[in-house]
């Protein structure tokens, strides 16, 4: 359980953006055996194979054909965005400061932003003898801050008057008259600076995951949503064992937090795509591809909100979720979750047998709640789905809280998901073999 944190905290680590959570999973996926595939090609699939393919450098799908014949996939879905400031200026005028500007992507808790150390991470697009190439930057140093206005000066926030992120949440990063592109030019070792075409970039935090606790039982880390459900289920995804009847599959998609809308988004083609060309190579015609697809499940893991300590009355009480509770199956009466009672059935089923805990999740009923990928991956691709995911407190602040053992428990899920058989034999009744 040590060396599965460990993993764990090592993947948060090297994943300081959606480009790098998609590097860092390849790397694991290569070194696995996975091959890596451009979506611009043809492709040669055999069977029993195991392959990837990225979309922008920020979302990633990886699979396993089966051996034999296609019966179902086995699949599951993260994200890897993450809400953070996005950079759209690197020198912004102004007599005292080198100052950047930046825009808010997602649903930030701004205030958790201010006062710590910021670095930039993303990718540069830089200009080379054959047109334009990308290049992942992440500077190991803390480059940026956005200092608080004191309370002395500040009496209305002492209220708890609201940040503006135009005003109040723009950063620093030297004296005046520095430009951040000569940094990224440094970094990204690019010369002439102008050879520097645009870029993809955030501030992030580089403050290493931590425990936190008594017994170590908790941990601190930034990007625990959802990067510690996309530890979770890749390691399960590697740890399964292989079908002659069953495709596996894991996703990773960029734009969770903005709505999912996009071409490399779970809204995207991208999903529908690769099935498509696989299921191809497998020579499946439409009747046994519509068949297999019925025969699919599909886990949407994405964090669930555990029960706020301070806080219990925001929560459903019927239903407590608490951190170190086993993984969450999260339900909603206007389906924002793929869970019905039948998928629900199933993968709590699919926990007992390996022995993890589980938890449900409503949102107190005078409460919308939010959304996330399953629902929306649903549109393209109309499989049967449940929604999951690991506990977590203080969702979107630059700084989030888990619990160590969820880690394991979601892993043990996910890799017991890989390894069973399920069949929906009529609708309605699924054997698990
Ligand atoms: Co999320």
């Amino acid at each position: 359980m040590q060396q599965l944190l460990a993993d764990c905290f090592a993947f948060l680590a090297a994943s300081p953006s959606p480009y790098h959570a998609v590097h860092t999973a390849a790397g694991l996926l290569r070194a696995a055996g996975f091959v890596h595939l451009e979506e611009s090609a043809p492709w040669a699939l055999v069977p029993g194979g195991a392959y990837y393919v990225t979309r922008n450098g920020s979302s990633l799908i990886a699979w396993r054909m089966p051996g034999g014949k296609l019966g179902g996939w086995r699949g599951a879905a993260a994200h890897s965005d993450s809400p953070a400031f996005r950079l759209t200026c690197t020198k912004k005028e102004d007599a005292y400061y080198a100052r950047a500007e930046v825009e808010p992507y997602g649903g930030m808790r701004l205030c958790s932003w201010l006062d710590r150390p910021l670095t930039l991470a993303g990718r540069i697009l830089v200009r080379s003898k054959e047109g334009v190439v990308s290049r992942l930057i992440a500077p190991e140093r803390d480059l940026l801050c956005i200092p608080s206005l004191c309370v002395h000066f500040d009496r209305d926030g002492a209220k708890g008057a609201p940040l503006d992120p135009k005003i109040d949440l723009q950063p620093i990063f030297g004296a005046a008259g520095e430009d951040l592109s000569a940094v990224l030019a440094g970094e990204g070792g690019v010369c002439p600076r102008a050879d520097i075409l645009d870029y993809d970039l955030t501030l992030a935090v580089r403050q290493a995951p931590c425990t936190v606790g008594l017994e170590n039982e908790f941990f601190m880390a930034p990007r625990i949503d959802d990067l510690a459900c996309a530890f979770g289920t890749l390691t399960g995804f590697l740890a399964g064992t292989p079908c002659e009847t069953r495709g596996d599959v894991w996703c990773l998609f960029d734009n969770e937090e903005v709505g999912s809308g996009t071409r490399q988004g779970a809204l995207g083609s991208f999903l529908p795509d690769v099935l498509a060309r696989a299921e191809a190579a497998l020579g499946l015609g439409a009747e046994q591809r519509i068949a297999a697809r019925a025969n699919s499940l599909f886990l949407s893991a994405d964090n669930a909100h555990a029960t706020h300590p301070n806080h219990p009355e925001t929560s459903d009480a019927a239903h407590p979720v608490v951190l170190n509770g086993g993984v969450v199956i999260k339900y909603n009466a206007s389906q924002k979750y793929t869970t019905s009672g039948l998928t629900g059935a199933l993968i709590a089923e699919i926990c007992r047998r390996a022995e993890v805990p589980v938890q449900a999740f409503y949102n107190r009923p005078d409460t919308p709640g939010g959304s996330t990928l399953g629902n929306l991956l649903a549109r393209q691709v109309s499989v049967p789905m449940a929604d999951i995911g690991l506990p977590q407190l203080a969702m979107h602040s630059a700084v989030e809280t888990a619990g160590c053992a969820d880690i394991g428990h979601l892993a043990c899920a996910a890799a017991k998901f890989y390894s069973s058989v399920l069949t929906q034999k009529t609708d309605g009744s699924w054997e698990i073999a």
